[in-house]
C-alpha cells in the first residue's frame, strides 16, 4: 500500500487517516468546503461496517419506499461515495462532482473521518447516520476486500496487524468509530451498530424511519426488512456491486469469480472466530482497549 500516507491537518496534527497521495491533491481541499444543505443525508462509516446494507436502508425510508427507483437504478448512483474517485485507481467518474450536483435532497456516503468531512456539516447539521462494527469482524471483511479487489499481495496475518497498528486505509478505526460516538446524542446525528441491524433488523428500521421523521405500516417495514435481508442484498444487482467488481476485475486483468468472492460475502457477526489466531484475537483485544473511550461492541 506504497501509495497511502497518513495524512493529518495543521489544526489538529493528533488526528490522522491513512489515504492515497491522489486524494490529498484532488478531494481533501474541496471536500472541507464543500457547501452543504440542510436536507443532505449522509452515511458515513468505517469502510466495511455496513455501509451498502444501511445506504438502502436511508434511501428507501428517504424515498418513501419507492422501490419502483430502487430496483431500477443502481444504489451507487442513487447515493454516491463522495471520495471515491480519488481512492480507487483508474476510476472513470468524478464522484465529488457527482455528489455536489444531485438534485436535493442529496445521499452522500463518505468513509472520511471527522476531521476531514466538510465543515458546513457541524454547522448546517444536515441528517447524519452513522454505522459501526465490531473492529475484528471488520477488520476480517476488509482483508477479504483487499485481496480479491484491490489484489492485496499480503497474507491475511500481514493485513491483521497492519490493521492493529492503524496503517491500512481509513484508519485508525479507533478514533473514526470514537469521534462519531462521542457526538452520537446530537440530534441530527444517529449512531447505529451492524450487530444490531443483524440481531433486530425492524428495530433499526424503525430508529430510521422515525429519525428521517416518517411513518410506515408494519406491513410495509416488514416488506422493507425483506428487501434488506442479506439474501435479497446479496442477489440485487441494483445493490450487490457485481458490476462494479467485474469492471474492476477486467480493468485489472483478473478473472471475476462469484464462488470466491462477493462484496456481500458473509454477513455475520462472528465470523472472525474462525478466521483469526489467538495470538491476532488478542491483539485486537488490546488495540480495542487502547481507544480513549469505550464502545459497547457485540462479538
Ligand atoms: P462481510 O465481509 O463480513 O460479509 P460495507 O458495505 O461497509 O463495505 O460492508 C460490507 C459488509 O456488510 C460485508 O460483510 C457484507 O456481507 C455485509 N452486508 C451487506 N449487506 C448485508 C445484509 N443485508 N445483511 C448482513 N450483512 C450485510
Amino acid at each position: 500500500m506504497k501509495e497511502f500516507v497518513k495524512i493529518s491537518l495543521k489544526d489538529d496534527p493528533k488526528k490522522v487517516c491513512v489515504l492515497p497521495r491522489k486524494y490529498v491533491d484532488q478531494d481533501l481541499e474541496r471536500i472541507k468546503n464543500m457547501e452543504i444543505f440542510p436536507d443532505d443525508v449522509w452515511v458515513v462509516t468505517y469502510p466495511k461496517c455496513g455501509t451498502t446494507w444501511t445506504q438502502e436502508m436511508v434511501w428507501m425510508i428517504g424515498h418513501n419506499l419507492d422501490y419502483e427507483t430502487a430496483l431500477k437504478i443502481p444504489q451507487d448512483d442513487r447515493f454516491p461515495f463522495l471520495e471515491l474517485s480519488s481512492i480507487a485507481t483508474n476510476f472513470p467518474k468524478d464522484t465529488f462532482e457527482e455528489c455536489k450536483n444531485q438534485a436535493r435532497p442529496r445521499f452522500i456516503k463518505s468513509h472520511l473521518p471527522i476531521f476531514l468531512l466538510p465543515d458546513q456539516l457541524w454547522t448546517v447539521k444536515p441528517k447524519i447516520v452513522y454505522t459501526a462494527r465490531n473492529p475484528k469482524d471488520t477488520a476480517i471483511s476488509w482483508f477479504h476486500h483487499h485481496a480479491n479487489l484491490h489484489g492485496y499481495q499480503g497474507t491475511k496475518a500481514d493485513f491483521i496487524e497492519a490493521f492493529g497498528k492503524d496503517l491500512v486505509p481509513y484508519s485508525p478505526m479507533n478514533d473514526h468509530v470514537i469521534d462519531f460516538w462521542n457526538i452520537r446524542f446530537q440530534p441530527n446525528i444517529l449512531f447505529l451498530f451492524f450487530e444490531d441491524m443483524k440481531r433486530n433488523l425492524k428495530q433499526e428500521v424503525t430508529k430510521v424511519m422515525k429519525f428521517m421523521e416518517k411513518d410506515f405500516s408494519q406491513g410495509e417495514i416488514d416488506k422493507l426488512c425483506v428487501h434488506l435481508s442479506f439474501d435479497s442484498v446479496k442477489n440485487n444487482k441494483m445493490i450487490n456491486k457485481e458490476d462494479i467488481i467485474k469492471q474492476v476485475m477486467e480493468m485489472t486483468g483478473r478473472e471475476y469469480n462469484p464462488e470466491k468472492f462477493t462484496f456481500i460475502r458473509k454477513g455475520k457477526v462472528g465470523g472472525y472466530k474462525q478466521e483469526l489466531t489467538r495470538e491476532q484475537n488478542e491483539m485486537l483485544d488490546e488495540y480495542i482497549k487502547k481507544a480513549e473511550f469505550e464502545i459497547e461492541y457485540q462479538f
